[in-house]
């Protein structure tokens, strides 16, 4: 039943809501590998063996919003809150690009510091340094001409998560001034506008059942993003949730698998968050039907204060030498060596969605 289930999907590229169900909660080893394997198969064909870089800049950890589960909570008193100043914003990019990065994502909380208009100077700042690259925006929501502006500023992606599809689940993991409707709102205003943009959820996040991950996929399947974003939830000690189990390794594997299945030209990063829960979280996201990784740009100075969850800032600074952070060109070499040793390799790059193109021009 589940094989066939897998046929299905494969060849209609969705199912129902009670057959995804089934396939979630049918979930064992021996058929995740069988979805893996068919995962590389439509990857493969097509981005081949290529992995895509985006050198990620938070710059700004100020957020007017109290999402329960997110460390960067407006009502989190215990991090130091940070704003990076656009000429450091530039130096980012400018060392990123003499390393190979070719998209970079600015990565922010919901902060009134930084006005729309401060952001679409930035933009195009960014997009005069360096006309070759593309820039992601990933700064929560906003009306409809934000967005407008910002993209007639040279923007080209956006990222933003949808988190969870299902109405009153979302209810439970933001205070009431974050309206679920409001979320997708943005994302078709996103799409409309002319944006390729990514949406996604955490796995496991407090309260989730199968059923709201079936929504999820159903929502994948309506809006047919560019980009998916997703990685286990990992608790964050100073929020309401930060006593919570934290997602499991697995199932954020598996579902990778079924949404390359679903969207086979999607851009689907190996997360941060996977990288946190397991050593070898990146390269396990890669066996699963991921062609994306997003390198931490940020300054060293101001990176463990970006504290979404546990664990984070020493994820992302894993490379280390001599005990000492060691840059972001040795972390780029030690990601472009632990790509190798499963099959794929990191490539110079802006990595745009190949949807919509002829087999031939693949
Ligand atoms: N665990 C995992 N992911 C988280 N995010 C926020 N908090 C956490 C957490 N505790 C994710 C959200 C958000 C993205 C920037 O980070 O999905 O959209």
């Amino acid at each position: 039943m589940r094989k066939i289930l897998l046929e299905k999907l494969e060849r209609e590229r969705v199912l129902s809501r009670s057959e995804f169900i089934t396939l979630l909660l049918g979930y064992d080893e021996a058929l995740a590998e069988r979805l893996f394997e068919r995962a590389r198969h439509v990857r493969e064909k097509y981005y081949g063996k290529d992995v895509f870089i985006r050198g990620l800049i938070e710059f700004t950890n100020y957020c007017k919003n109290d999402c329960y589960y997110c460390g960067i909570r407006a009502s989190n008193g215990r991090i130091g809150r940070y704003r990076l100043k656009p000429e450091e914003i530039l130096g980012c990019c400018e060392k990123g690009y003499a390393l190979g990065y070719r998209t970079f994502v600015l990565q922010g909380g919901e902060d009134a510091g930084y006005s729309p208009e401060k952001i679409a100077s930035l933009v195009e700042a960014i997009k005069r340094s360096h006309p070759d690259c593309a820039v992601t925006l990933s700064v929560g929501e906003h009306p409809r001409e934000v967005y407008q502006r910002w993209f007639d500023a040279g923007a080209d992606r956006y990222l933003l998560r949808h988190e969870t599809a299902d109405e009153e689940h979302y209810r439970s993991l933001h205070p009431l001034s974050c309206l679920p409707e409001n979320r997708k709102r943005c994302l078709y205003d996103l799409k409309q506008i002319g944006y390729q943009v990514g949406c996604g959820f955490m796995v496991g996040s407090p309260g989730q059942k199968a059923e709201h991950l079936a929504e999820d996929l159903l929502f994948l399947h309506k809006l047919q993003p560019e980009m998916v974003g997703i990685g286990p939830f990992i608790p964050q000690r100073d929020t309401p949730f930060g006593d919570q189990p934290a997602g499991s390794l697995e199932m954020t594997l598996f579902l990778l698998g079924i949404i390359r299945v679903m969207l086979p030209d999607v851009l689907l990063p190996a997360t941060t968050a996977l990288g946190t829960i397991h050593p070898q979280g990146l390269e396990r996201g890669m066996l699963a039907g991921a062609n994306v990784c997003m390198p931490n740009l940020t300054p060293e100075r101001v990176r463990g204060q970006y504290a979404l969850y546990e664990g984070k800032s020493e994820a992302d600074g894993k490379a280390t030498e001599n005990g000492k952070p060691a840059g972001v060109g040795k972390a780029l070499k030690i990601l472009e060596r632990r790509m190798d040793a499963v099959g794929y390799r990191v490539v110079v790059s802006r990595g745009d969605c190949r949807r919509g193109l002829a087999a031939d021009e693949i």
